[in-house]
């Protein structure tokens, strides 16, 4: 999805060993789309040469705050004013450390103390530098002024110390990017999304599942965390990463889920609940692996517990959008599950179908309200169908239907 298409990024490399990292980021960027514009250090140039991300990013890379062409439009201030975003990764302590002190005295701390738009710092940086009392002042300092952070990982580190300095992963970054640029039109509002499948044991190495990859939960619980929500993930078993800025609460079955989800659902302004919940599980879970007696076995299985209708019965309950993932009568299916479970919304997917649905990357579906309005969504990315929810969510919430 072009997320970043018309902004203009400034990505401030400074020199440590995770300056490799910053090329990865750069192709993210690009790829969403951005206009990336790239300022190296002396130290930074050590490490990956210019050439690098020039190439990368189809624009000069900016190395010198006296550069005679550049400065035909004083270039540290052309560039301050243009980016629409300032990323800073890595950013060593001593970077930090200048801009906290309000010191320019290169191209980087120029530019940054030059503009106007958010900047994005993500540390990089031995344990004990990161520890140290001098460096938590100037970023507790940065913090107070506004400065956001994608704080570094634990990890065992290029200096051989084991701890906190790492420098994010590019991806964290990146998401931590399209949050600052974000409208945040979720903002003071706490959502709970559940996503993927649940497995229901038969005994310690067998379960009954579905094909549910987790991606189209993951897509929602990121994009309302970039528009300002609090977001509670509660994740059957997926591959997905956790996202950024999001709480994630892991639930292996079903009756976990449902733990889990009402747990936490009185505090929710909105409950989305894309999981694929398996309906049934075994009456029993053996202790030990079942041996292959005979030929056949039978299963008995007992209904699981409905968490949406049980979310739908709270009194007062929060905004609720449920899912129907069905292979014929979408629409009356769909109706019928919104009516009965009480819900708000009902997001109708047709799962019969290879290109979306179950474990794609694309879904389609016709949002349903209450009321009988409808929303059709063509063939388009989760993530893309991810903001038209929330796009309908805040419509309904806000109460601006036009
Ligand atoms: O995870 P992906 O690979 O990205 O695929 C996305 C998806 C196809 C799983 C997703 O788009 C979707 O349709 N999720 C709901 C799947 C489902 O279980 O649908 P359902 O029609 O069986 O259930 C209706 C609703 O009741 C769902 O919101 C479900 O979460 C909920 N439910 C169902 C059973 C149960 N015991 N408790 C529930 O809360």
């Amino acid at each position: 999805m072009s997320y970043l298409k018309d902004k203009c990024v400034v990505l401030a490399v400074s020199g440590g060993i995770a300056v490799y990292k910053a090329i990865e980021l750069l192709r993210l960027l690009t790829k969403a789309g951005a206009d990336v514009h790239v300022i190296m250090t002396r130290s930074a140039q050590e490490f990956v040469t210019p050439l690098t991300f020039q190439t990368l990013s189809s624009n000069p890379v900016h190395v010198e705050l006296f550069n005679l062409i550049a400065e035909r439009e004083i270039g540290h201030i052309s560039l301050a004013d243009r980016a629409d975003l300032f990323i800073v990764a890595p950013a060593t302590a001593n970077v930090i450390g200048k801009i906290a002190c309000g010191i320019a005295d290169d191209m980087l701390t120029t530019t940054v103390m030059a503009t106007k738009a958010p900047v994005l710092i993500a540390p990089a940086m031995n344990v004990n530098m990161y520890t140290n009392p001098i460096y938590r002042e100037n970023e507790a300092r940065l913090v107070r002024l506004g400065y956001l952070f994608a704080d570094p990982v634990c990890g065992s580190l290029a200096c051989g110390w084991e701890g906190q300095g790492k420098l994010a992963a590019p991806e964290v970054i990146f998401e931590a990017a399209l949050a600052a640029l974000s409208a945040k039109d979720m903002a003071g509002r706490t959502l709970m999304v559940t996503a993927g499948p649940t497995r229901e044991e038969i005994d310690p190495v067998r379960y009954i599942s579905n094909h549910s990859s987790g991606k189209m939960g993951y897509a929602i619980a990121r994009a309302a965390a970039r528009r300002g929500a609090r977001v509670i993930l509660v994740s059957g078993p997926t591959c997905q990463s956790a996202p950024f800025g999001v709480e994630l609460v892991a639930a292996n079955s079903a009756c976990e889920m449902l733990a889990a989800v009402m747990s936490h659902a009185s505090r929710c302004d909105v409950v989305i609940k894309a999981a694929a919940v398996a309906d049934y599980r075994p009456v029993e879970r053996n202790a030990s692996k079942v041996k292959k007696h005979s030929d056949s076995m039978t299963i008995e299985l007992v209904r699981n517990p409905d968490i949406l209708a049980g979310l739908g019965a709270m009194e007062p309950r929060p905004f609720l959008v449920g899912f129907a993932a069905e292979t014929d009568n979408l629409v009356e299916y769909a109706a019928k599950k919104m009516k009965d479970k009480n819900l708000d919304m009902i997001v109708a997917n047709d799962v019969s179908r290879s290109d979306a649905g179950f474990n794609a990357d694309n879904n389609r579906a016709l949002l349903l309200f209450r009321d009988g309005r409808s929303k059709d969504c063509p063939l388009m990315s989760k993530d893309a169908l991810a903001e038209r929810i929330l796009d309908s969510i805040a419509t309904e919430l806000n109460g601006d239907r036009g």
